[in-house]
């Protein structure tokens, strides 16, 4: 299937102008510099597999990372010990319950089963060798850059915020380290992770990312190999069943792609082999997802006619 320039320009251009409209939903307050972000603003990309970026209103501005940075720390851990050490160490299940769940973790002697919910995504830095927390860092920043094709920078204003907040996150290390699935010093591993969670991008910046795994692992823009094509469906079946936390069945049965949100506005669909969507709204629903970000990029999808499931032909 190839899809037309003029198709993917017009999808993009129809999904911003209807979902303007949308309101409801709230920024995240639980991290203060989330809640201090401007509600109202909306960007929306699609990068395709050969490099082309189609973007409407505010699609070059930063925001944080957030959750969807559990994306690429995992694909940074699965190449570095394989897809079957991620299985046994992390998990690959969906645990039904909120992002930051301590009871799911309870429920499952303590393996947190997927890396894309917070308990699982402090394993998976865990996971990232280093002398110190420095030195993971390093490495984290360096695949987020690698997956964006340009240096992706943390932000100090919400490393802080987060830093000085984090404790139900720490509660979560130690409890994953008394279970023995942290697999470093508990408090460096939410240190790290918590820096992964700081960075900025913009949504052009994260269509590239998603682009990046819908190419079989190679950066559209810097013709990179930034991943190896055999770990890439691993990354992309972990975000279909855990991508939007309680909400992952529900995005699978209404647009069918992998896809992954973060709290600070931020989402993703990846539609393997063609291109990737990045939407950006900061208003958020009860499960953590962007509200106006879930409809633009189920609309941009339904319009191009990508869906995972979908028989081709059809
Ligand atoms: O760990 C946290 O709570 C945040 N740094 C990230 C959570 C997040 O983005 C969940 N996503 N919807």
């Amino acid at each position: 299937m190839t899809l037309s320039p003029d198709l993917i320009r017009k999808s993009v251009a129809e999904a911003h102008t209807r979902c303007a409209a949308i309101s409801g939903g709230t920024n995240a307050s639980y991290i203060p510099y989330l809640a201090s972000v401007p509600s109202n603003l909306f960007g929306l990309a699609v990068v395709t597999v050969d490099g082309q970026v189609y973007e409407s209103g505010d699609a070059r501005y930063r925001f944080a990372i957030e959750s969807i940075s559990k994306v690429f720390t995992l694909a940074l851990v699965t190449e570095l010990i394989g897809p079957e050490a991620v299985r046994e160490k992390v998990g690959a299940d969906p645990t039904g319950l909120p992002f930051n769940s301590v009871m799911a973790l309870e429920l499952h002697g303590g393996k947190p089963l997927s890396p894309l919910v917070n308990a699982g995504a402090i394993a998976t830095a865990s996971l990232v060798p280093g002398d110190t927390a420095d030195a993971c860092w390093a490495k984290i920043l360096d695949a987020q850059s690698r997956f964006a094709g340009h240096a992706i920078e943390l932000s100090n204003e919400v490393n802080t915020s987060e830093q000085t907040t984090n404790f139900h996150n720490r509660a979560i290390a130690w409890l994953l380290y008394s279970a023995g699935t942290c697999y470093s010093d508990p408090m460096r591993a939410v240190d790290v992770y918590t820096r992964q969670c700081s960075t900025l991008i913009t949504a052009v910046d994260l269509a590239t990312m998603g682009a990046t795994l819908a190419s079989g692992g190679i950066n559209p823009t810097t013709k990179q190999r930034v991943i190896a094509a055999k770990n890439v469906p691993h990354i992309l079946a972990e975000m279909t069943m855990e991508g939007l936390y309680t909400a992952s069945g529900d995005w699978a049965y209404t647009v069918g792609l992998p896809g992954k949100s973060g709290v600070g506005g931020g989402i993703l669909a990846v539609a393997p082999g063609h291109l990737a969507i990045a939407a950006f709204s900061p208003p958020l629903d009860s499960a953590g997802n962007s509200v106006r970000g879930q409809q633009a990029a189920g609309h941009v999808a339904a319009a191009l006619g990508l869906n995972l499931y979908g028989v081709p032909g059809s």
